[in-house]
């Protein structure tokens, strides 16, 4: 599965790897989305085939949900599972509060949805993902599509009224098309450089009409599994 790999996705598959020691047989795992999380649902799916490992998946995507049949786990869906025992997805960013920016891939929702209903969220990323102040990573907020442009100027207007610096907004494109997620969203990625009180500024965009959900996870992640490009890892 892993031939010669680059230093960056051996971070990755070993972060993967050893996450996988929080899965047992008979639990209903949610199944993260991103090149770090496809790590993960390739690895169970070895133990899958080979060990005997047997467990009921939640993939947070399209994407996650067919890579995760592809490798012969049994999917299922969140309402199916009702709870989950673990969650296991990547991050774009983490600090050392263990919050989290997520939704570079564009799946924030299903997977916040997701880790919420679940006994533990682990999170496995390569140290480079490991920050002081979350925000470097443009936050993503998930809007819906009716009147993006007028949620856009007034996620601004709040962006001032809580001082927060360094704001620019962009939609997401995907070509010479807005991008569109799972749910049939689009996503706005908020470049601020530096989010001085992050708890905070997800509850405020949270309440602005048009916005879905935003990519920050607060007191969700309960573990972070780090891989290194030489092949250590630390939890
Ligand atoms: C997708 C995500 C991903 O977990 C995040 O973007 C990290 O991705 P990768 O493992 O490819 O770096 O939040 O919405």
């Amino acid at each position: 599965m892993t031939g010669e790999l680059s230093p960056i996705d051996k971070a990755k598959f070993v972060a993967a790897k050893r996450a996988t020691q929080y899965v047992e047989t008979g639990m209903r795992v949610g199944l993260g989305t991103g090149s770090t999380a496809a790590w993960l649902v390739r690895c169970l799916g070895e133990m899958v085939r080979d060990e005997g490992l047997r467990i009921k998946g939640v993939p947070t995507s399209s994407r996650t949900a067919a890579l995760a049949r592809d490798v012969g786990i049994e999917v299922i869906s969140l309402d199916e599972a009702k709870w989950l025992d673990v969650t296991i997805d990547g991050a774009d960013e983490y600090d050392s509060n263990l919050n989290l920016i997520k939704g570079g891939g564009g799946a924030l929702l299903q997977e916040k949805i997701v880790a919420t209903a679940s006994d533990q969220m682990v999170v496995i990323a390569d140290i480079s993902k490991q920050v002081e102040t979350l925000g470097a990573f443009p936050l993503p907020i998930e809007v819906i599509p009716f009147g993006w442009q007028t949620t856009k100027a007034l996620v601004e207007e709040t962006l001032i009224s809580m001082d927060v610096l360094g704001r620019t907004t962009t939609l997401r494109m995907n070509g010479e098309v807005p991008f569109v997620t799972d749910e049939g969203n689009h996503i706005i990625d908020l470049h601020l450089n530096r989010i001085g009180h992050a708890r905070q500024l997800s509850l405020v965009l949270n309440q602005i009409p048009g916005v879905v959900e935003n990519g920050l996870f607060i007191d969700i992640c309960d573990v972070v599994v780090i891989g290194y490009g030489d092949g250590k890892v630390e939890v």
